[in-house]
C-alpha cells in the first residue's frame, strides 16, 4: 500500500539546537523509516523543524516503486537547490540527504543530475547516518552509501521514540525473496529479513509505554516473518500475533502487507481469535487472471485468492478486505482485464489501490515484449477504479447506523471534532471532548462521506479494549 502524497514526519524533542525535516514517500515502512532516521539524527541535536526553510538538514525519504515516484524526487531537488543557494548567500549551510528507494536504485544519477545533494543512502544503512553528517560537513561532494551491510541496521539503531501517538508502526521484517515481474522492492530492499521476537516485543511494549493503543506491524512481506524466539524455536506470525495481543493496554493489532500465498491456516484462525486483531486485512491480488498471476510471478491462482477470502469471512465474520491492482502489465489482454474485473465482483473491497503498469528499469517485465498501449491502461484503470469507488461507498454506507468501536487519535476537521478510526480503518469525525485522543470510545456511525465517516459518541467512558 503506498501513499499517494508525500507525509511529512514529526520527529522526537529533545534539546534542539539544529531542524531537521524529512519528506516521506512511498510505503509505511518508508513513514516508519523516517522516525527511525529522526532518532538516529537526535542525539546530534536534531529536532523537529515544520518547513524546509527552517531547517540545517532536509531529508527526502524517496519510493521508487512507479516511475512518477521517483520523478517527483527530482523535481522536489530543483527546488531545494534554489533553498541552499539562498541559505549559503545568508551564511547559512543546509545538509541535502536523499534516502529510501530511489537512493538504493539511482545513487549515481542522483549525484550526477544533482551534484548539491550531500548524502545519498540506502535504506539498510540508516544507522551509519550520523557518521555521514559528519563526514558531509567536513569533506565536498556527495557522501554515498548504499551498501546491503552485514551488519543490521535493527541491531545498531537507537531504541524507538516512544511517542508515537496512538497509532503506531512496528518494522518486522523487510525485504522481499518473491521476485514479481514488475517490482523494484527486491532490489531496492533486499533480501528477506525478518527481525527476532525478543526485539519485536521489546519495541511494542515500549510503543506501549508510550501511548499507542493500536500497532501495526509491518513488513515488505509481513506475514512471511519468520522470527527466532529466545528459547531457539522458530515462530510464524500468527504465534508473534497471540503474543502481541497478551500486552496490557494494548488494544488493537493489525499487520501489513501480506502476501495471499503465505496467508497459512493458522494465520487465517487467529483471526477469529484474536479480539484485538482487526477485522481488515490489505491483501494484494494485483490480477484476477491466472495467465497475468503466472506472467507476475505471483506463485498462486485466483482461486486461492477466493478460497483465503471466504475463510478469512468464516473466521471473522465481519472481515472486510483490501488490496492492490495492477492493469496493462505486459501480455495483459481484454480478456484478462475482464478477469481482474470479476475478482473484484465476486470478492467485494472494503478500499483498493489500482495502478496503471509502470515499467521498472531492471525488472524483468521491463523487457518483456507486448507491452500494453497508454490508452487501454487508462480506459482499464478507469473501469476497475469506478467498481472499486462504487464498493468503497457501498461499504462505508452499510457502516452508517452501525454501533462501533473506534480509536479517537487526533483533532478532527472542524472545531469541537475528535478524528478517529474504526475497526476497518475507516476515518471518523465525532464530537466528542479534544482529551479523548488517544482513548478507545463507542460510537454510532450516522455519515458516509467520500473519505470519511462522521458519528456520534454514545459513551462518556472509554472502553477497556477494543
Ligand atoms: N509487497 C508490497 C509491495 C509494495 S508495492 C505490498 O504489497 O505492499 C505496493 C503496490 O504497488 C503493489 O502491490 C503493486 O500493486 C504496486 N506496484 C508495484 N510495482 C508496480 C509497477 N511497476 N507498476 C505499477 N504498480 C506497481
Ligand atoms: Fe514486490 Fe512482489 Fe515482493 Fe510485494 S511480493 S514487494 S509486489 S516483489
Ligand atoms: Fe516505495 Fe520502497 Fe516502499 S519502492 S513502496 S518506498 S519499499
Amino acid at each position: 500500500m503506498t501513499s499517494p502524497s508525500p507525509i511529512t514526519t514529526a520527529t522526537a524533542a529533545i534539546p534542539n539546537r539544529k531542524k531537521l525535516f524529512i519528506r516521506t514517500w512511498g510505503c509505511q515502512m518508508n513513514v516508519y523509516d523516517s522516525t527511525r532516521m529522526a532518532d538516529v539524527l537526535a542525539p546530534l541535536g536534531y529536532g523537529p523543524a515544520e518547513t524546509p526553510e527552517e531547517a540545517d538538514m532536509v531529508i527526502l525519504n524517496t519510493c521508487h516503486i512507479r516511475e512518477k515516484a521517483s520523478e517527483k524526487v527530482f523535481s522536489d531537488l530543483g527546488r531545494l537547490r534554489l533553498l541552499k543557494n539562498e541559505k549559503e548567500a545568508a551564511g547559512q549551510k543546509m545538509v541535502l540527504a536523499v534516502a529510501g528507494c530511489v537512493a538504493q536504485a539511482e545513487g549515481a544519477e542522483i549525484t550526477a543530475r544533482a551534484p548539491w545533494v550531500d548524502i545519498v543512502l540506502g535504506p539498510q544503512t540508516y544507522h551509519r547516518l550520523p557518521e555521514m553528517v559528519a563526514r558531509a560537513s567536513r569533506a565536498a561532494g556527495a557522501q554515498i552509501d548504499t551498501d546491503f551491510p552485514v551488519e543490521q541496521k535493527f541491531d545498531l539503531l537507537p531504541e524507538v521514540s516512544a511517542n508515537q501517538g496512538p497509532i503506531a508502526f512496528l518494522t518486522i521484517q523487510e525485504g522481499c525473496d518473491k521476485f514479481c515481474s514488475f517490482c523494484v522492492v527486491p532490489y531496492t530492499r533486499g533480501a528477506e529479513f525478518s527481525r527476532p521476537v525478543a526485539a519485536i516485543l521489546a519495541e511494542a511494549k515500549r510503543l506501549v509505554a508510550g501511548g499507542a493503543r493500536e500497532i501495526a506491524l509491518l513488513g515488505q512481506n509481513v506475514n512471511a516473518w519468520h522470527g527466532e524466539a529466545p528459547d531457539g524455536s522458530s515462530w510464524t506470525l500468527s504465534r508473534l500475533l497471540y503474543e502481541l495481543a497478551e500486552i496490557d493496554g494494548l488494544a488493537r493489532l493489525r499487520y501489513t502487507t501480506s502476501h495471499p500465498r503465505d496467508m497459512d491456516d493458522a494465520l487465517i484462525g487467529a483471526h477469529g481469535r484474536i479480539p484485538a486483531l482487526m477485522p481488515f486485512l490489505h491483501l494484494p491480488v494485483q490480477s484476477g487472471s491466472d495467465k497475468m498471476l503466472a506472467a507476475m510471478n505471483r506463485q498462486h491462482k485466483a482461486e486461492l485468492f477466493f478460497r483465503t477470502a471466504d475463510k478469512l469471512r468464516e473466521a471473522r465474520p465481519d472481515m472486510a478486505l483490501s488490496s492492490d491492482f495492477i492493469v496493462g502489465h505486459p501480455g495483459e489482454t481484454d480478456a484478462d482485464h475482464a478477469a481482474t474485473m470479476a475478482l473484484v465482483e465476486k470478492v467485494g473491497f472494503a478500499l483498493a489501490y489500482s495502478f496503471k503498469y509502470s515499467s521498472r528499469p531492471g525488472t524483468p517485465a521491463a523487457g518483456q515484449p507486448l507491452q500494453v498501449a497508454e490508452a487501454v491502461k487508462d480506459a482499464r484503470l478507469q473501469e476497475l477504479q469506478a467498481l472499486l469507488r462504487q464498493q468503497q461507498d457501498d461499504f462505508n454506507r452499510a457502516c452508517v447506523g452501525r454501533e462501533c468501536e473506534i480509536l479517537f487519535t487526533g483533532p478532527g476537521r472542524h472545531p469541537g471534532q475528535v478524528a478517529g478510526r474504526t475497526p476497518w480503518l475507516q476515518p471518523v469525525h465525532v464530537m466528542a471532548p479534544a482529551h479523548w485522543a488517544g482513548r478507545l470510545g463507542k460510537v454510532r456511525i450516522d455519515a458516509a462521506h467520500p473519505n470519511s465517516l462522521s458519528a456520534t459518541l454514545l459513551s462518556e467512558k472509554e472502553l477497556a479494549t477494543a
